[in-house]
């Protein structure tokens, strides 16, 4: 037996290394391997060997099996392989794959460009939740609770005493609440109004706000803050005019204009012909203001500031729809990469 064992790996690791394909392969199967096979009909005739030596016998019978086995499992998988399609050429004329390469929104490249500058006169950046209490957004800033500004400033109300913040002075509150002074924070952030959706107005905007308190702050250094600040931004060429206005959290209060840069003042379009252009609106913190934080008025005095983002990008950049900056259409937003 011992004998026919040798023969049989011999001539099964022959044949099966022969095999040229998966069939001829699948031959040397049926006919060591399988049920039927040559192995399987030695293990049958394990019955006749004596009992002394059976053991050793099948011993060697089942090394037989599973060394016949692997030898196949090796074939089959390098015939897998080879059975499998390859690639053979590359097409070099296919055009490269473009990468995708992001661009800030010009919202947010106006945002940075005002941060950057008033980073540079020492202000710190803050923000505010956008959902606010009547507290903050109103009541705290100088509104008495039957003031027309809250109808004039068409108001999303979420509950009585919930809403979307209609500007970002309200964060001008929480800020204070928080700090003792010396504050000087610029605070950037989107605002929303109930108005009629067209070209020139939509729901929701941005705004930056800027709030300085200290002891001794004046007027002049808010005038100044904000030429240094329009000089950066708009060109050193501009010119200012500050106009009176009022705000209920600030006092005196005004608003700046400055000469319209797509006509330089002579009078087009954009300024109406008037050759000016408002920026922002602005004062001296309201005394009640800073009660309402639990500031002195005796004490510190202050002035804040507020701009709104999207016309001046519009400006910038020549868009003359308000609503395509919210579409986020990215034919759009990729022309300002
Ligand atoms: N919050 C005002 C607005 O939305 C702007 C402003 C801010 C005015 C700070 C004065 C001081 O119109």
């Amino acid at each position: 037996m011992i004998d026919q064992i040798e023969q049989i790996r011999r001539a099964a690791a022959t044949e099966i290394e022969a095999a040229s394909d998966l069939q001829a392969l699948d031959i040397t199967r049926v006919k060591y391997l399988a049920r039927k096979g040559a192995i399987a009909n030695l293990f049958d005739n394990l019955k006749t060997i004596s009992a002394t030596d059976r053991p050793a016998m099948g011993k060697a019978l089942n090394e037989l099996r599973q060394s016949v086995q692997s030898l196949f499992d090796q074939k089959k998988a390098s015939l897998d392989l080879a059975a499998m399609p390859q690639q053979t050429s590359y097409d070099l004329t296919l055009p490269g794959r473009m990468r995708w390469i992001g661009s800030k929104h010009p919202i947010t490249q106006t945002i940075d460009e005002i941060k950057r500058i008033f980073i540079g006169m020492g202000f710190q950046v803050a923000t505010g939740p956008e959902i606010e209490d009547d507290y903050h957004n109103f009541e705290a800033l100088n509104f008495p609770p039957d003031h027309p500004a809250r109808d004039m400033q068409d108001t999303f109300f979420i509950t009585d005493k919930i809403l979307l913040r209609t500007h970002t002075s309200p964060v001008q509150i929480r800020v204070m609440e928080n700090q003792k002074p010396p504050v000087r924070v610029i605070i950037p952030g989107r605002v929303y109004r109930n108005e009629a959706i067209s070209a020139r107005s939509y729901c929701l905007f941005h705004q930056v706000e800027g709030l300085y308190v200290d002891k001794g702050v004046t007027f002049s250094e808010l005038k100044g803050t904000l030429l240094t600040f329009a000089r950066q931004f708009y060109g050193s060429s501009i010119k200012y005019r500050f106009r009176p206005s009022f705000f209920p959290f600030t006092e005196p209060s005004a608003e700046m204009d400055i000469t319209c840069y797509l006509c330089s003042g002579k009078g087009c379009r954009v300024c109406k012909q008037t050759g000016w252009l408002e920026i922002l609106g602005c004062g001296m913190v309201h005394p009640n203001v800073f009660k309402n934080v639990n500031y002195d008025p005796e004490e510190v005095t202050g002035y804040a500031f507020g701009m709104g983002i999207e016309r001046i990008t519009m400006l910038r950049y020549g868009v003359d729809d308000i609503r395509t900056l919210f579409e986020n259409d990215t034919r759009f937003l990729k022309q300002f990469r």
